[in-house]
């Protein structure tokens, strides 16, 4: 890696557990292809999770915290395993993803969903329904359910326990989120579906006026509302008819696997969680993978790599000012699965066997191809 200099931009590379680590590990190859083509980007790696745990006693410590507080885009790989059920509720909760998360006021979680060609035969929808899919589903990431009070496990003087999470809204989280998610829908196609529960809960009833008070602002954008139960049916029933969805986190965190499932593997899908407000360009971003740290596959190599290295083409595109770059790499995996790679969880989609590492080769190898180092693109 080149030496960084004070213009360089630095991406700060949190592996975390599991395959988290090594689907990181082909991210950081293919960045450094781009620094060898001329990026100006650094890659600074920290500890964080299980590893730190075991050493310090904590899963982060104050020096990777101010490291995440300064980073202008952070790669994050996983965090879970076994060993968490060792570690308290509240540990991971204050110095976990959500404290990343929050931390950085991170409250747009931008959730691409798409279908390749080459993987058409592992869509589980029919290819005239899964053909062409390209939605994008925004997840409100700082509010609600996994953030509201009280919560705990409480027990009566009979000794029976009783579970208690608040799903509590502010106006304002509610705004911001469904402001950025139209402004999102106005750069594509300048549909907007909105996600609710508004004939049960009063959170989603507050939501639905809110949306409703900012579409009227935003008229160039045209808004619909669907309840999230048919949501869930509807992008299994017809995943075209969808571009932009907005929902609360809880409903977003469960739709955007659901949807995963359109696009073949769980490891196929990138993440971007950002801050909205201000200029488009060089905002703070998280970008990680969708998928956990899979214990069932972890210290194999043989997980896939592709929702991490999509995640960086994301940091390129929203925080590193390289959107030509992320054009490039979107376009680089691309051509890796036409060209027939296939990691194990996608393999049912016929095609050459690789490992984790072989498709961190087959993609810096169709980077090659489409742009040969004389062109001194980066
Ligand atoms: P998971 O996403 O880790 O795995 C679900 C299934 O998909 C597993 O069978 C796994 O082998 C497979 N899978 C996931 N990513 C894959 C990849 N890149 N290549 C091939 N196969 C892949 O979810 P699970 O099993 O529910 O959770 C495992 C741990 O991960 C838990 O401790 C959970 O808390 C944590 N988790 C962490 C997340 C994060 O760091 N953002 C998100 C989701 C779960
Ligand atoms: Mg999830």
């Amino acid at each position: 890696m080149p030496k960084a200099d004070t213009q360089d931009l630095e991406l700060l590379v949190i592996p975390g557990d599991g395959i988290g680590r090594e689907v990181t590990d082909q991210a950081c190859r293919i960045a450094e292809w781009f620094i060898g083509r001329g990026m100006r980007l650094s890659l600074r790696r920290i500890a964080f999770g299980l590893e730190v745990w075991e050493r310090h006693g904590c899963l982060m410590t104050a020096e990777t915290l101010a490291a995440i507080r300064a980073s202008r885009a952070i790669l994050f790989g996983a965090i879970g395993g076994d060993a968490y059920d060792d570690i308290p509720l509240d540990i991971v909760r204050s110095q976990g993803l959500l404290r990343i998360r929050k931390e950085l006021d991170l409250y747009a979680n931008l959730r691409p969903v798409r279908t390749w060609p080459s993987l058409e035969p592992i869509c589980p929808l029919v290819p005239a329904l899964a053909r062409g899919v390209d939605l994008l589903i925004v997840r409100e990431l700082a509010d609600g359910l996994y953030y509201g009070e009280p919560r705990g496990i409480s027990t009566d003087a009979d000794g029976a326990r009783t579970g208690i999470n608040t799903m509590r809204y502010s106006e304002a989280s509610i705004r911001r989120i469904v402001r950025a998610a139209l402004e999102v829908a106005a750069t594509r196609s300048g549909r907007l579906t909105s996600v609710d529960k508004s004939n049960v809960l009063e959170t989603s009833q507050l939501w639905r006026r809110v949306m409703l008070e900012e579409a009227a602002a935003r008229p160039e954008v045209a808004v619909a509302h669907m309840l999230v139960d048919n949501c869930a049916l509807q992008l299994m029933r017809r995943p075209g008819q969808f571009d932009v969805i907005v929902t609360e986190n809880l409903f977003g965190d469960i739709l955007s696997d659901e949807a995963g499932a359109i696009t073949g593997s769980l490891g196929m899908l990138p993440s971007a969680s950002l801050r909205f407000g201000g200029k488009a360009a060089g905002r703070q971003g998280l970008y990680e993978p969708v998928h956990g740290s899979a214990p069932d596959i972890a210290g194999r190599g043989i997980a896939n790599p592709l929702g991490a290295i999509l995640s960086l083409a994301l940091a390129f595109r929203f925080s590193l000012d390289a959107p030509q770059a992320a054009d490039l790499l979107e376009a680089a995996v691309e051509a890796a699965l036409a060209d027939g790679a296939r990691t194990i969880d996608i393999m049912h989609a016929g095609g050459r066997q690789v490992d984790c590492n072989g498709m961190g080769d087959a993609v810096l190898a169709a980077l090659d191809i489409l742009a040969p180092a004389t062109s001194g693109r980066g």
